[in-house]
Order: structure tokens, then C-alpha cells, then sequence
């Protein structure tokens, strides 16, 4: 059986971010504004009133402290609340292209590969910048890389279906070396004036290099024992944005062209579907819930990843079993769990076995069984 490894992972972190703190004060001025402006029609009940938001809230609920961001003016700015991104020509890198080529390079670093080695590269984001050209095929050409180059899109999982798609092809010699890059510019698709979600998301890129065992020079190198991908149709997590807005005479603000959920059914259906997910899958490859030594979960929230760490390993997991970078950067979509394992890989020792599982919009769910490679 072949052996695929992940031989090498890079994070490419904006370099602004933004506290609760922040954000709620810039919400609640927002807020403020708006009732104030509306306060005849609040009064006669034509509009609803604006509740505040708090930063206790969103910690106890989510987890979240702090989000980078690529732009944190505009978001902060109650006249404006939403990232503000240089328009740039079509002869300029597109922003999503740059922020890949940077985690691109770390991992290539991190992997010990030129762009001469590579001969594959996927984008596989939410939140892609344009229809086309593939931003993919921009990032492979800034990076000099031969072979070909395709995006895809499974929403919070597409990392993890990226990971199985890459270790397919590798597998049946498409593709011998595939870098796979994850930029998540999240706060371009999050509505910063809706109290319900306007603290989820952050601004992050990752990226992950994938080859044969036998080819790779990176010493700290992880196996892809197995993956197991589910997707079951929900309208729970939804964003409506797409190419036929202009047939359909959608208004460029619609407020469904921006992310959308039900953020308690969300929790209360994904968890169950992502511990079995995880328990299947290490029962089907007859690994024992004790040598699992890590679950690099996605980072959505921090008492999901807790309930599903809990009934995976039959007891409350020890934080560095399950390390969570939701309190620094938020939700990061595809990139969350991938931040989760480039952060906290190095003290693997050989032959240790961990989960990397991704749950999200679709609904969609990832997980992969890696182990520690000497
Ligand atoms: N500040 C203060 N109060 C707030 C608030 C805010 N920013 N946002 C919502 N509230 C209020 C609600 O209006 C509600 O008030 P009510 O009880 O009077 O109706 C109350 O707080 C509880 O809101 P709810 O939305 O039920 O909170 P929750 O505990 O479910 O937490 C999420 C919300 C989104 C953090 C949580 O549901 C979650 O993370 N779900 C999973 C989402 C997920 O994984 N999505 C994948 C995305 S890719």
C-alpha cells in the first residue's frame, strides 16, 4: 500500500486583528446610531430596535477572544462594517492569490520543496474571490510550479475533502507532489451589522504539502493512514452569493449574498454526526480510542469541540489532546483545524496517531487518521 504524507504545513496570519472588545464597541455604536435614526418608526413599531451585543456573550458562547483580519478599519468603522480591500487591476496578483503564495512558501520551506517539485496545486477555500480564472492556476503561476491547478469548494471541510482528493491522486499517479492552499478571507462574507453572528469569523491562509512517503525529505512527516469524507444536505448554514445573482435580479445587498446560519441547530446536529464520523472511522481501521493522541478539530466553537472530544475518547480529552486556536483567530472555515495541526504537531512523537476533522456548511465533514512517521 502506498504511503502519503503530509510533509509540510505553512500559515500565512494577517497581520491586524481585532479584540471583543473592539468589535462590540464598534457594533453597539452601530447599533446606537441606527435607533437613534430610527427611533420614531421604533417607537410606532414599524422597526425593530437594535439590541446591544457583548463581549461576555460571545466568549461563553463561542469561545472567540480575538479574529485576525485583513482589514480592520473598515470593519471597526460604525459607518462602514465590512473589510475594505484595495481594488487591484487584472495584471496585479488577486489578493487571495498572494496570501496563498505566502502560507504556500512556509509549507514549501517547512517540506524542504522548491516549485520545481510540485506538479499539482489545489485552492480549496468557502470563500473564492472570483468565477475565473481558477485562482489556483494564478497561485501556480506565481509560484513557477509546472503540471495543473483546480479550486474547490466544500465550505468549512474543504481541506480536509482536499487532503482525500490529493492523497487519491497521488495514489493513482495523476499527481506526485500537490500543494494544497486554504485562504479564508472570512470577514469579506460576514455581516458585521447582525449581533447573531457579526463575531464568528477571521482572516487566515494555510497550506499543506502532500507526496509519497519514499520522496519526502521533511522530518516531521505524518501519514495519511486513512480519510473518510460524509456530506448530508442542510439549509442551515447558507450563503446565497453565486453566479446567476444577476439572472435572478438579486440586489447586490441582499442580506442572504452574506453567510447565514441557525447557529443552534448548527451545534445540535453536527456534533452527533461528526463523533460518529470520528468513532467510525478509527473503528473501521482498528485503531483503539487510546491511541488516538490528538484531535485537531475544526474551530468553529469551543463546547462543540469539547462535547465531540468527549464522546470520541469516553472522557474529558486533556487541552493538549485537543488544542483549540478559536480564542486567536476565530472561525477560519477550511483553515481552522489545518492552523490546529501546523500548530501543535511537533511534539507528535513516531508512530503517535491523531484525527484532523473539519465539520461545516453543506453539511460536510472530513476526517483524516494521520501518525507520526520516523
Ligand atoms: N451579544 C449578546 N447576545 C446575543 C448575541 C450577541 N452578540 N448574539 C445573540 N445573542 C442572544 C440571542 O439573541 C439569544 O437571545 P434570546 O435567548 O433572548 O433569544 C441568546 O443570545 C442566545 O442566542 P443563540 O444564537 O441561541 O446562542 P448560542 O448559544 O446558540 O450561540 C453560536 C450562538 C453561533 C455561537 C452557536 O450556536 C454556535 O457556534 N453554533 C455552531 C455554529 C457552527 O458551527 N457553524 C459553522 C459555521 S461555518
Amino acid at each position: 500500500m502506498e504511503q502519503i504524507v503530509i510533509s509540510g504545513t505553512g500559515v500565512f496570519t494577517p497581520e491586524e486583528s481585532i479584540t471583543n472588545e473592539e468589535l462590540v464597541k464598534a457594533y453597539n455604536t452601530y447599533a446606537e446610531i441606527h435607533n437613534s435614526a430610527n427611533k420614531n418608526d421604533i417607537r410606532q413599531g414599524n422597526k425593530v430596535a437594535l439590541e446591544l451585543s457583548s463581549e461576555e456573550f460571545i466568549y461563553k458562547a463561542s469561545g472567540i477572544k480575538n479574529r485576525y483580519v485583513m482589514d480592520k478599519k473598515g470593519i471597526l468603522d460604525p459607518n462602514i462594517m465590512h473589510p475594505i480591500l484595495e481594488k487591484r487591476s487584472n495584471d496585479e496578483p488577486s489578493i487571495l492569490a498572494e496570501i496563498s503564495v505566502k502560507a504556500a512558501k512556509k509549507a514549501m520551506e517547512n517540506a524542504g520543496k522548491t516549485a520545481h517539485d510540485i506538479d499539482a496545486v489545489i485552492t480549496a477555500c468557502s470563500n473564492l474571490e472570483r468565477a475565473y480564472p481558477a485562482v489556483s492556476i494564478e497561485v501556480q503561476e506565481l509560484l513557477g510550479i509546472k503540471g495543473f491547478a483546480f479550486d474547490m469548494n466544500v465550505a468549512c471541510s474543504s481541506a480536509t475533502f482536499a487532503i482525500q482528493a490529493a492523497a487519491d491522486m497521488i495514489k493513482s499517479g495523476s499527481a506526485k507532489t500537490i500543494l494544497i492552499v486554504d485562504p479564508e478571507i472570512c470577514s469579506g462574507h460576514l455581516d458585521f451589522k447582525d449581533r447573531d453572528c457579526h463575531f464568528i469569523f477571521g482572516d487566515v491562509c494555510t497550506a499543506m504539502i502532500l507526496e509519497k512517503k519514499e520522496s519526502a525529505k521533511s522530518n516531521n512527516s505524518f501519514e495519511i493512514l486513512s480519510t473518510k469524507c460524509i456530506t448530508q444536505f442542510s439549509n442551515n448554514i447558507r450563503n446565497n452569493f453565486g453566479f446567476l445573482n444577476n439572472a435572478k435580479k438579486s440586489i447586490p445587498l441582499d442580506r442572504d449574498l452574506l453567510f447565514m446560519q441557525e447557529g443552534r441547530k448548527v451545534f445540535k446536529e453536527v456534533v452527533p454526526m461528526v463523533s460518529q464520523l470520528i468513532s467510525d472511522h478509527i473503528g473501521e481501521e482498528e485503531i483503539k480510542v487510546e491511541e488516538i493522541k490528538r484531535l485537531w478539530l475544526h474551530q468553529a466553537n469551543k463546547s462543540m469541540n469539547d462535547f465531540i472530544g468527549k464522546k470520541v475518547l469516553g472522557r474529558v480529552p486533556e487541552d493538549h489532546e485537543q488544542p483549540n486556536i478559536l480564542q486567536d483567530y476565530a472561525n477560519t472555515s477550511s483553515a481552522g483545524s489545518i492552523i490546529a495541526f501546523s500548530l501543535f504537531n511537533d511534539d507528535m512523537k513516531n508512530d503517535d496517531i491523531g484525527v484532523l476533522c473539519s465539520f461545516g456548511a453543506g453539511y460536510s465533514a472530513g476526517s483524516i487518521i494521520l501518525k507520526k512517521v520516523p
